[in-house]
């Protein structure tokens, strides 16, 4: 029986800040379906816990936002691409206020915090440290407000499918069925990778789906070493990943090694507000100075009432392991929080195959060079999840999108099954190569770290090059490509940069101004 077949003007993949607010823009010009592979509240967007970076305040202007991010990335950003963020940012927080968005505060005036590598104030938080849930809400309420914007949740998109290098909708896993959706131009929203690294903040959904399926597809996939690891989530046998918020050091929170000993200011001169990548090194290397597994992160000094206010969810969920934030230091390491590198776009989420547009973590504007400021990806987001927006509906105005001819032929096909590969176990493949992911292709990498990770890897080509109808199959097949193009841009990239640290090149390097590239096909590549 050949698959079934639905139609849409725009379909977005991908339900988080990014594809929410793509499918808001194209609510009045056609109809928009959003996908999401899970609930709709399983996105990093709900967890995102610290706020959402924006030039606004009163001691703050544009141009120092603009500095910041630039600095930050370690100048492999794409200045164009920050610009459009720091100056349009400010306008889309007004409209998402103007939605109902609520933000934290003081009296009627907006109550700015700040976090690592921002030299103001400048991050808007809700609930405290929900900012994200918050921003999830509104948005929702806001999409469910538009009749021509539909949704199917537990909808896991296999591969896209193209025509002529153009895109033309998705393949996609509902129940136990494959469902071709067909449509004028789709949105890539998917979010990030971190399910890749043994430890992580990420939610379950975040396997890189997004980039292996564009990567399938012959999109241009870029920076893909640039991986962030953030210096502090919860240490503690039995407890998850759990993430201690950077706004916590904003608000005065201190490290300390398992002597008792604050150690940034030996570091940096911005001691705690230095960069992640930065503070994430040093962790590093006071674990392996001290032989301990973690660190800790001290707030006992700072006005008890404050913490819980200003913290809620973090006191209440440290509190279900035993430690009171307010009385006790907390232990912390490091683990994988973000994607820098993905797939390409220009500043309105083009990617290089007609119809296909990107937005969101998925995505690689360049905004955050090899470094990504804390905060700035909820508005990244939502400025380029808007204007990829705008731009499909002008793409379907000025193209001939007429599906029809395809829709046919792809009616006759018969449905693919699993390509029959060998027989292997799916789930002892996944953490076997999460664990080589965090060992060999993690916070500091080496040729001789990276190149046995590469071999690991290889190995699995089989399940690369196969297909599935099983979401925890594709996962695993899209986690495999994902890693080898994060590897393989590892080694190209001999010297360090960023988030990018390699023990054996720790100067740039050659090309070091220039971005990694992998395109289907071809060995990885050097493009400006
Ligand atoms: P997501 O919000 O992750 O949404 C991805 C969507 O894609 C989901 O709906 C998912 O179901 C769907 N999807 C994925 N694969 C498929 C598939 N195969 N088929 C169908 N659907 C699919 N950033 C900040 O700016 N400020 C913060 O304070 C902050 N805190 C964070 C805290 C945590 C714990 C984490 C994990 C991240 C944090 N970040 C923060 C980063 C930020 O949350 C994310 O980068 C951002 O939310 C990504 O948004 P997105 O729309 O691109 O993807
Ligand atoms: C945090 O609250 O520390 C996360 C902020 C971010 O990732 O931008």
């Amino acid at each position: 029986m050949g698959p079934s077949i639905k139609t849409v003007d725009f379909l977005v993949i991908g339900g988080g800040v990014a594809g929410l607010r793509a499918a808001i823009e194209l609510a009045s010009k056609g109809s928009v379906l959003v996908l999401t592979k899970d609930t709709i509240s399983e996105s990093s967007t709900g967890y995102a816990q610290g706020g959402i970076a924006v030039a606004l305040s009163d001691e703050d202007e544009v141009c120092i936002h603009y500095d910041d991010t630039i600095k930050a990335g370690d100048s492999l950003c794409n200045e164009n691409a920050v610009r459009v963020m720091v100056e349009e940012g400010p306008g889309y927080i007004l409209e998402l206020i103007s939605w109902g968005a609520e933000f934290d505060r003081e009296g009627s005036r907006l109550s700015f915090t700040r976090e690592a590598a921002h030299t103001r104030r400048r991050i808007l938080h809700s609930h405290g440290d929900s900012t994200g849930k918050e921003i999830e809400r509104a948005l929702i309420k806001k999409a469910r407000s538009s009749p021509s914007i539909s949704r199917y949740d537990f909808a896991f998109t296999l591969d896209l499918i193209i025509e002529d290098n153009r895109c033309i909708g998705a393949k996609v896993l509902r129940g136990d069925s494959v469902i071709n959706i067909f449509a004028k131009a789709v949105i890539l929203a998917t979010g990030g990778a971190g399910q890749l690294y043994s430890k992580t903040t990420n939610p379950m959904i975040a396997t890189g789906d997004g980039i292996a399926i564009a990567y399938r597809a012959g999109a241009l996939i870029v920076d893909m070493e640039f991986i962030q690891f953030h210096p502090t989530t919860l240490y503690s046998v039995g407890a998850p990943q759990f993430l201690l918020s950077e706004a916590m050091r904003g608000e005065g929170a201190v490290l300390k090694n398992i002597r008792g000993k604050r150690f940034m200011p030996e570091y940096h001169d911005m001691a705690e507000l230095a960069s992640r990548d930065t503070v994430t090194r040093a962790i590093v290397s006071e674990m392996v100075k001290t032989k301990s597994k973690h660190v800790y992160l001290d707030l006992t000094h700072l006005d008890k009432d404050f913490v819980k206010t200003r913290f809620p969810q973090i006191y209440s969920t440290c509190l279900q392991y035993d430690i009171d934030i307010t009385e006790d230091m907390i232990p912390v390491c490091p683990a994988a929080h973000y994607i820098m590198g993905g797939v390409r776009t220009n500043l309105d989420g083009e990617t290089s195959i007609r119809g296909l547009f990107a937005a969101g973590e998925v995505a690689c504007t360049g905004v955050h060079g090899a470094n990504r400021l804390a905060s700035n990806s909820l508005l990244e987001g939502l400025v380029f999840g808007a204007r990829a927006g705008k731009k499909a509906v002008s793409y379907i105005s000025e193209e001939n999108t007429d599906t029809s001819a395809a829709e046919s032929g792809h009616r006759k096909l018969v449905n693919e099954g699993r390509s029959s590969p060998k027989p292997f176990d799916a789930e002892k493949i996944r953490s076997t190569l999460r664990q080589i992911m965090w060992k060999k292709v993690g916070i500091i990498r080496c040729s001789k770290s990276l190149a046995p990770a590469e071999n690991w890897i290889n190995r699995w080509e089989f399940i690369m090059n196969a297909s599935f109808r099983n979401r925890r199959e594709s996962e695993l097949r899209n986690m495999l490509t994902v890693a080898h193009l994060i590897t393989e841009s590892a080694l190209l990239r001999k010297g360090s940069a960023g988030a990018h640290y390699r023990s054996d090149f720790k100067e740039r390097g050659e090309h070091w101004e220039r971005h990694t590239a992998c395109v289907k096909g071809k060995a990885p590549y050097w493009i400006d």
